[in-house]
């Protein structure tokens, strides 16, 4: 959980920094740069079907951690405190993780599957900033996005310092660096993600 995890961290870095590109307001023409190397690079390609395996063991594993966690406890406790024992957020990481994988569906079928799946099937390439720009004029759409961007917020608050924690990574020493650095993390990066369709919807980006 933790490889995978720490791998899709990468990912998101990536993403939000290609993504970020449209705040240069240039048309997309810096955004679609990027994007185009993205879509059509060999070694990238090679990258995006270790994302997509990655992913999907990462759900896999998770799946699997709940499974013997439950297991491991056939009786509930008669008394439990979990607020005294743990946070929300890291007893919700199904929770969390399973509204994320919705998410993800709606969003691979709103952009990856037009754009990148067609372009494999037919080699055409569509011009993803134009497509982002349809899709976020429309509020229900931001709002979702918005929400998913709350509920990835929630995953890496636990998920970033967890992940360490897997590895053996983590020692008294360096705890407290990790976890402020993935508090931040999980904050800032969730936060620019939400940006996007707040000033798409707003034509703060033209
Ligand atoms: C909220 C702002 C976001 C925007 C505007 C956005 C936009 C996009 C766009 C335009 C693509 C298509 C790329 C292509 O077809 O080449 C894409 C792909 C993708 N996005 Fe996002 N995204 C956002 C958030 C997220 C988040 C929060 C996640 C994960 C939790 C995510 C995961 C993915 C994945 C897995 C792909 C497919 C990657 C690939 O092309 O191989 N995105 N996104």
């Amino acid at each position: 959980m933790g490889l995978t995890g720490l791998f899709l961290i990468c990912f998101l870095v990536v993403h939000a920094g290609i993504n970020a590109c449209m705040w240069f307001n240039d048309g997309g023409k810096t955004f679609t740069f990027y994007a185009h190397f993205m879509g059509t690079n060999f070694i990238v390609h090679f990258i995006e079907a270790g994302l997509f395996a990655g992913l999907l063991l990462h759900i896999v594993d998770g799946l699997l951690l709940w499974k013997q966690n439950r297991d491991a406890r056939p009786v509930k406790y008669a008394y439990s405190n979990p607020g005294a024992n743990s946070t929300w957020y890291s007893r919700s990481m199904g929770i969390l993780g399973s509204l994320l994988l919705i998410f993800l569906i709606i969003h691979l079928k709103d952009f990856w599957g037009p754009n990148r799946l067609n372009q494999i099937m037919t080699g055409e390439e569509r011009n993803t900033f134009e497509m982002m720009q349809e899709e976020f004029s429309n509020i229900f759409v931001v709002i979702l996005y918005c929400c998913a961007c709350f509920a990835l917020f929630w995953h890496l608050l636990h998920g970033f310092q967890s992940a360490f924690q897997s590895l053996g990574l983590n020692n008294v020493k360096y705890n407290k660096v990790i976890e402020v650095a993935g508090t931040v993390f999980a904050i800032v990066v969730p936060f620019i993600f939400a940006l996007m369709p707040i000033s798409m919807y707003f034509k703060l980006v033209h």
